[in-house]
């Protein structure tokens, strides 16, 4: 499993403030089962910003720690973009990317959409990079139409859904949402989003409620499948659902469905 939003940097944003702190969320992960983590600290003009020099500092400085530590976690940088005009100048002087792919986390605010797409989000696109619109479920537009973030997926603007908004943390209509873009396979990615607030479980509890709910092909495209492909840079089609259907897959017939 990969979990490809976190604010584990300490120090930097709103996120952990204490590298003891970020230790023992790493080693649970890794204890979970998880190998590869992007560490996306808020990049915020006016607010958390700071040169890729001081991001690449605290990032070595944990790194190093984490090896000391015995964790067997692989650790990638990345940023959560908040849209601004013009950001694109600031992702390309700092390189705001997911490790070295073209892909970049984006943010905006709850209210923004759908005009931050045309001012902000568009000129990302036609510059190559790979948006992934973070926590889409939270966004006030996309909670009254969900269906709005299959349209942004035609535009290959990719979608992430909080593993914390499954289990219900952000209120019932985010929930609601959130099911929705994982149920008609509207959103490519959980993560965590986790920001040291307690103990690093609601990842490990949205992957159940996935497999619970659907099953664990579903689940394995969302924590595993879909994230690992950020790191090869490569796109994410729809067949993938197809080609990555393992070979003991059987749709239960409409009577054991009935029945279940
Ligand atoms: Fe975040």
């Amino acid at each position: 499993m990969i979990d490809i939003h976190t604010h584990l940097i300490p120090n930097i944003d709103d996120g952990s403030q204490d590298y003891g702190d970020s230790l023992r969320q790493l080693k649970k992960m890794a204890e979970g089962g998880i190998k590869s983590v992007y560490l996306t600290s808020h990049y915020f003009r006016g607010h958390y910003q700071y040169t890729r020099e001081e991001y690449n500092r605290h990032f070595d400085q944990l790194s190093a720690q984490v090896v000391q530590a015995g964790i067997n976690l692989k650790l990638i940088p990345g940023f959560e973009v908040f849209l601004q005009p013009d950001i694109l100048t600031d992702i390309k002087k700092h390189s705001l990317t997911m490790g070295d792919s073209a892909y970049v986390l984006i943010e905006s605010d709850l209210n923004g959409l759908p005009d931050d797409f045309y001012n902000n989000i568009y000129p990302l696109l036609r510059a190559g990079y790979k948006p992934i619109l973070a926590h889409a479920e939270r966004y006030v537009s996309i909670m009254r139409k969900p269906d709005q973030t299959e349209s942004l997926s035609k535009r290959n603007v990719y979608i992430q859904t909080n593993a914390g908004s499954l289990l219900g943390a952000y209120g019932e209509k985010v929930k609601q949402t959130a099911w929705k873009l994982v149920n008609m396979g509207w959103t490519h990615f959980v993560a965590s989003d986790d920001h040291v607030r307690g103990e690093y479980k609601a990842f490990f509890e949205a992957r159940d409620a996935v497999e619970e709910a659907i099953d664990n092909h579903a689940a394995h495209l969302l924590f595993h499948v879909y994230p690992s492909l950020i790191a090869k840079n490569e796109s994410i089609p729809y067949q993938y659902v197809h080609i990555y259907r393992p070979h003991h897959y059987r749709r239960r017939s409409w009577l054991k469905r009935l029945f279940a």
